[in-house]
């Protein structure tokens, strides 16, 4: 098909300029009225489902049960003939269960709904409890009974037959933790044949989706009880506690919508969709605690969180106790596979999403570190200019990245010959120094005869399919592209081959991947993406899975960069979008953000939303991609960004250069401070990269995590933890005098620059310092850092690590250390350290913390601990004896200096010459 003119002439417009002229126009992205589906759905009022559960029986160790609609024999109605649903009930270990609904596919459907696959990971189906006996039960008033089954031992489901209703309760109290239906919300339009004269197109801003298979979209009402907010479901830019959409006193809301889109200048604060989607709400309440509520299905989706009272324009009731919060589910298509977590603690909901989807990968330690990137370093000169300047201003820095002009005309897997002739020893040069290069892979292949890789996907048939079955060409960076259809294993086994060092060539193993525009971004595509009638390998519509094409494409690229290491290091990709599971494949950040102070902000709540749907690798543009930062804000970037689990600095082609030494010496000086912090801290980020690996628990956490009782955390997102012991509290304003911070639990904070204390559940209004924002380490916890500036991350292997202590009332504190050779797949073989310190009765105890199951390697380290810091401790002790080498030591009494702010005398214990892979007890005397 010829592309008309005016198609061309943008297109080409877009393409010549760096800067393309476009910036968020809600105009160009469906509202949900405009959105057939959300409209359909949002005009149901409750009650309207008309299902019924019969023929309720066990079958393979599930319930199962039939859905017909208790109307169909009435022949007053005008219904298609509505056929039976089925549905499904499993129970897995810790209380998880799995509710599935879907067409009979013993009656023929014209086509098999689309099943998002590869999302579970394959040792969820070993946790299944095989389902014995259903008990039958007369609930309330019910003449009709409800099927009730085993959960745990401390929870059951309920399937109460009619009207329906699925949830989970507490077995001893009875009480309900989830519900589904309890409004009589649900619906699910089946796939049926075309009447005559029926139009199923849709129409928008000059886009056609012919909608060959008609309505097919899913709804229902979902109800979290004890709950006082619900969080979670990126990707908005919005304040974590999630606001109500729908309801009394709230005008023309839309609702959270989950569609992956490149919005170009998102607004933040806002429901809108942006690059990626996990369909999984968190309640939180301080009378049940939380509970969790995921749908596995990668269609558009939207969301209500609905207000308590009366509605009169839905005609929805909503309690009014506040102790239960409703929510309202819409899909375009798919089934219904959705997943109830019980809890009871936000760690415990964690760890039963992550069963069902995975649990974060761990990164190598470089990963971790400062990474430098720029839209774009320009060429292998200045890339050695930007590596050199960094160590002349003692900056530390892990890695340099090349966006999308380092190529042969976007054609990735390519070098632009005049700009960077000579890859490999540029990538060796940063190597030498400890340091890796991140180049750009998105998935738009230049359509582009001479081009091998377009050849070869051509020939091969690898491309998305349009809806008339030809290669679907959409425009992007490169022009004319298709993209790589991702849904395909033997396609991504394809596409992870092309990272090889033969086929990548001026590749080298100290070089990683950046997926972007995975939305998959198209511009001259309705909403900026691709047709929903696009087809996929199968005959899948893009519409189906739109929302999880990133994540095939993350996954590929990952899975490529194990196979180029001969499966033995550990891949780096960042991505764009995602979807639930793709905390398995590597980092997201979240894309195009401004320099001002509200994207400051907002990344706060965005990134502690992504750390409680499992993607906990994140983190925002540092100095924020748009514009150009003043000094001041770009200082409190820094400062804050520091402490994002991916902390990275990169800013838009047409912003002014912002390297860390172009505003004065004075801020120089306070962004390498900000850098510093980091890097001391890497010891103990790393240690909680492992514990995410191991459990789920998000490295940024908002304070309710750690304070499951404080209802004062709640709905507070300016202030996060870092792990269980550090708490920050970001700077969000330009010139800020003072700044207020709340302490929660019984227990005191100390100053983490000065050591001075502050009493725990209240707020306290502090200077706002230039030099940092206030951070702040938890009574009875013990951080480990390592002190001493270096280049890299890789350059710190072999330093000594220092331990704070902060002690509690009781005088006690605890913390742990995990170290592994930073790079390999080895300590899965159990190839780490991991100690536990505990300070109690005056003495510090250094045990092992590996579990029996670790596996056969080993680790080693010759480092020591060189420094012991005590806060919170009596000046009086002149002396510490090593045990068991029985050596005397001297203890210092003398302020804490960071910032070149001090504070009351401290406790410090130098060299005490103990290495970190032994047992060994220091006694304070
Ligand atoms: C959009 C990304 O969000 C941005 O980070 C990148 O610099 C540009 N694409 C160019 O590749």
């Amino acid at each position: 098909m010829r592309l008309p003119f005016f198609i061309i002439l943008i297109s080409s417009l877009l393409i010549s300029s760096p800067l393309p002229a476009r910036s968020w126009k809600k105009d160009e992205f469906r509202n949900c009225n405009q959105t057939p589906f959300c409209r359909r759905a949002r005009a149901r009022k409750p009650g309207a489902c008309s299902l019924i559960a019969t023929d309720v029986l066990i079958s393979d160790g599930n319930l199962v049960a039939k859905l017909i609609d208790k109307n169909r024999e009435d022949p007053a109605t005008d219904l298609d003939p509505v056929k039976p649903l089925i549905l499904t009930v499993s129970a897995y270990q810790d209380a998880i269960l799995r509710l599935k609904i879907d067409e009979d596919q013993t009656l023929d459907p014209p086509k098999k709904r689309f099943e998002v696959p590869e999302v579970i990971i394959p040792e969820f189906e070993a946790k299944k409890l095989w389902l014995q006996k259903i008990v039958k039960e007369q609930i309330g008033g019910d003449s009709k009974p409800s099927s009730v089954v085993y959960l745990s031992d401390g929870y059951e489901a309920v399937l109460r037959h009619d009207p329906l209703e699925i949830y989970v309760r507490e077995k001893s109290s009875g009480n309900r933790v989830l519900s589904m239906n309890s409004h009589g919300l649900f619906d699910f339009e089946q796939l049926r044949t075309k009447k005559e004269g029926e139009d199923w197109e849709e129409k928008f801003r000059g886009h056609t989706d012919t909608r060959p298979y008609g309505p097919q979209s899913i709804s229902f009402d979902v109800s979290f009880y004890g709950s006082d907010f619900v969080y979670g479901i990126p990707e908005h830019a919005t304040s974590l506690a999630l606001k109500p959409t729908r309801g009394p006193g709230i005008d023309h809301s839309e609702p959270y919508r989950l569609f992956n889109l490149d919005v170009f200048e998102y607004i933040h604060d806002s429901p809108f969709g942006i690059y990626g989607s996990i369909p999984f709400m968190i309640s939180h309440g301080k009378s049940r605690g939380t509970s969790g509520f995921f749908w596995l299905n990668a269609a558009e989706m939207q969301i209500d969180v609905l207000g308590a009272g009366w509605d009169a324009d839905s005609g929805i009731s909503f309690p009014s106790s506040g102790n239960r919060i409703d929510t309202f589910w819409m899909t375009e298509a798919g089934i219904v596979d959705t997943f109830f977590f019980v809890g009871p603690g936000p760690k415990d909901v964690l760890r039963q999403y992550t069963t069902v989807t995975g649990t974060p990968a761990m990164p190598q330690l470089f990963a971790t570190a400062y990474h430098q990137c720029r839209w774009n370093y320009r060429d292998e000169e200045d890339v050695e200019n930007v590596d050199a300047k960094f160590d002349e201003h003692d900056i530390p820095y892990d890695v340099l990245w090349l966006d999308i002009e380092h190529t042969d005309g976007k054609r990735y897997f390519t070098w632009d010959k005049a700009l960077f002739p000579n890859p490999q020893e540029m990538q060796r040069k940063l190597a030498a120094k400890g340091r890796h290069m991140v180049t750009i892979v998105d998935p738009h292949i230049k359509r582009d005869d001479s081009y091998f890789l377009h050849e070869d996907a051509t020939k091969l048939g690898y491309y998305v399919k349009d809806a008339t079955g030809k290669d679907y060409d959409g425009w992007c960076w490169p022009g004319s592209s298709s993209y790589i259809d991702m849904l395909s294993p033997e396609i991504r086994s394809w596409w992870g081959e092309r990272f090889s060092y033969l086929n990548y060539l001026g590749s080298t193993p100290s070089l990683y991947i950046w997926n972007d525009m995975n939305e998959p971004s198209v511009f001259n595509g309705p909403e900026v993406s691709m047709p929903r009638d696009a087809l996929h390998v199968g005959g899948v519509e893009h519409r189906e899975l739109h929302n999880a094409y990133g994540y095939y494409f993350h996954m590929a690229t990952a899975d490529g960069l194990i196979k180029r290491a001969d499966e033995k290091d550990r891949p780096f990709v960042l991505s764009r979008a995602f979807f639930p599971g793709s905390q398995r494949y590597g980092a997201v950040w979240t894309g195009d953000n401004s320099a001002d102070w509200d994207h400051l902000r907002v990344s706060i709540p965005m990134l502690l939303t992504l750390g409680l749907t499992g993607m906990t690798f994140s983190g925002a543009d540092v100095g924020g991609f748009f514009g150009n930062p003043e000094a001041e804000l770009l200082v409190r970037w820094y400062q804050l960004g520091a402490y994002y689990p991916f902390f990275r600095g990169h800013a838009h082609h047409d912003t002014k250069r912002r390297e860390p030494w172009l505003f004065g010496e004075r801020n120089t000086e306070l962004m390498r401070e900000a850098i510093h912090v980091r890097y001391m801290l890497l010891p103990y980020f790393y240690t909680l990269f492992r514990e995410a690996n191991t459990s789920g628990t998000p490295i940024l956490r908002p304070l309710w995590m750690e304070f499951p009782s404080d209802e004062e955390t709640f709905s507070k997102d300016e202030a996060f933890m870092v792990g269980n012991s550090l708490l920050v509290q970001g700077i969000f304003t330009e010139r800020a005098k003072h700044v207020s911070v709340y302490l929660p639990g019984e227990q005191s904070w100390y100053d983490v620059r000065t050591g001075a204390t502050y009493t725990g559940g209240s707020t306290h209004k502090l200077d706002a310092l230039e030099e940092s924002i206030p951070a702040f380490q938890r009574a009875g916890t013990i951080i480990p850092r390592r002190d001493r500036f270096r280049r890299s991350s890789t350059q710190m292997t072999n330093d000594p690590f220092t331990l704070v202590i902060a002690l509690n009332s009781s005088k006690a504190a605890e913390g742990e250390l995990y170290i592994d050779d930073g790079k390999s797949f080895n300590f899965k073989q159990g190839a780490y350290i991991h100690r536990r310190f505990v300070f109690k009765d005056g003495k510090l105890t250094s045990s092992d913390a590996r579990n029996s199951s670790s596996g056969k390697l080993m680790f080693n380290s010759d480092c020591t601990i060189e420094r012991i810091i005590i806060l919170g401790h009596a000046a009086g002790p002149k002396n510490a004896l090593v045990e068991p080498e029985n050596l005397k030591l001297e203890i210092e009494l003398g302020p804490l200096q960071l910032h070149g702010r001090s504070g009351p005398a401290v406790l410090t214990i130098r060299k005490p010459g103990v290495l970190v892979t032994n047992d060994w007890t220091i006694k304070i005397l």
